[in-house]
């Protein structure tokens, strides 16, 4: 079996994931997204698709591990070109509808409220005025997040009264959503969901608010069953990705609730607490025997 992986560097997560593909007979090769091409037209090759080191030759299996940052247009180009892969029959994983659902956080927030999933009160607006009255409706801090944003960049929380952003700061559109967490001994969960299972779990704790492993945050085993498995599963589902990491947290009522779905996730900081492999754990998923 031939598979492409999508990354910009064979970095330890793509090390893990070309060892356990190749355990399983896989042939890997590392390719970003920003070298292929459509090639269409008298003298293209059927495939319509350069991936480098392929010839014109279609890999059974493309899992993307990161699609670079770029503008609007090379986004859009390098997510045609995984939606194109599909139209071929390529297997991708995350497939490119999932990608978009989880990279955009307010079509995240609308779909896992659409599916009856539990997460904070959010308001996503172009309109300052907008952004400033349902503000006054909330009684409760705010956090302004980046709508592309990862690995809590770019996190900002207002307090009540405070007034939000202007939505230049944040390429023009405010994601603004009720702060849940608690005043101290800031706390989160990270569920690790594959082919409809949760594998592993973990709490992170911050020294701030943002408890993102990137920011210092620090790694706890958790038990990924009950509430917190079942919720991250579902909000997998509701995505349609077939692997991916969640994010919960407890909210001032102490229910579980739904902050994100990574459909990219990195999980360097889980696999230090968990007893599965993760790498092994998504390859034996995509990887047929
Ligand atoms: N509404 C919220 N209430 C309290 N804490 C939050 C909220 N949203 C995010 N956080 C904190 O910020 C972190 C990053 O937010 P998240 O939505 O996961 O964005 P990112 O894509 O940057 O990881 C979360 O893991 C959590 O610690
Ligand atoms: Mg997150």
């Amino acid at each position: 079996m031939r598979v492409v992986l999508f990354a910009e560097e064979p970095d330890w997560h793509c090390r893990r994931l070309i060892r356990a593909c190749s355990r399983r007979g896989a042939r890997v090769t590392v390719a970003s997204l920003a070298d292929c091409a459509f090639r269409i037209g008298a003298g293209a090759g059927a495939v319509g698709i350069d991936i480098p080191d392929f010839d014109g030759v279609l890999p059974e299996l493309a899992l993307v591990r990161t699609i670079p940052n770029g503008s609007f247009e090379q986004v859009t180009f390098r997510l045609a070109l995984l939606h194109a892969l599909q139209t071929l029959g390529v297997r991708v994983v995350n497939d490119a509808r999932a990608i978009e659902r989880c990279v955009d956080k307010s079509m995240t927030s609308f779909l896992l409220h659409h599916a009856g999933i539990p997460t904070p009160p959010t308001l996503v607006t172009e309109h300052p005025d907008a952004a400033a009255s349902w503000q006054a409706t909330q009684d409760a801090d705010l956090v302004a997040k980046p709508l592309f944003g990862a690995q809590g960049r770019g996190l900002r929380r207002i307090a009540a009264g405070e007034a939000p952003p202007d939505p230049a700061e944040l390429a023009g559109v405010l994601y603004l959503q009720r702060y849940v967490g608690r005043a101290s001994e800031w706390r989160d969960y990270r569920v690790f969901v594959i082919g409809g299972m949760a594998i592993a779990a973990m709490m992170r704790r911050g020294a701030g608010w943002i408890t993102n492993v990137a920011r210092g945050g620090t790694c706890e085993a958790m038990r990924c069953d009950g509430r917190l498995g079942a919720l991250a599963v579902a909000a997998t589902r509701t995505v349609g990705a077939d692997y991916s990491g969640v994010d919960l947290i407890e909210n001032d009522s102490g229910e579980l609730v739904v902050l994100e779905v990574n459909s990219m996730p990195a999980w360097k900081g889980l696999q230090g607490v968990a007893d599965i492999d993760i790498a092994e754990a998504i390859a034996a998923h995509v990887v047929a025997a």
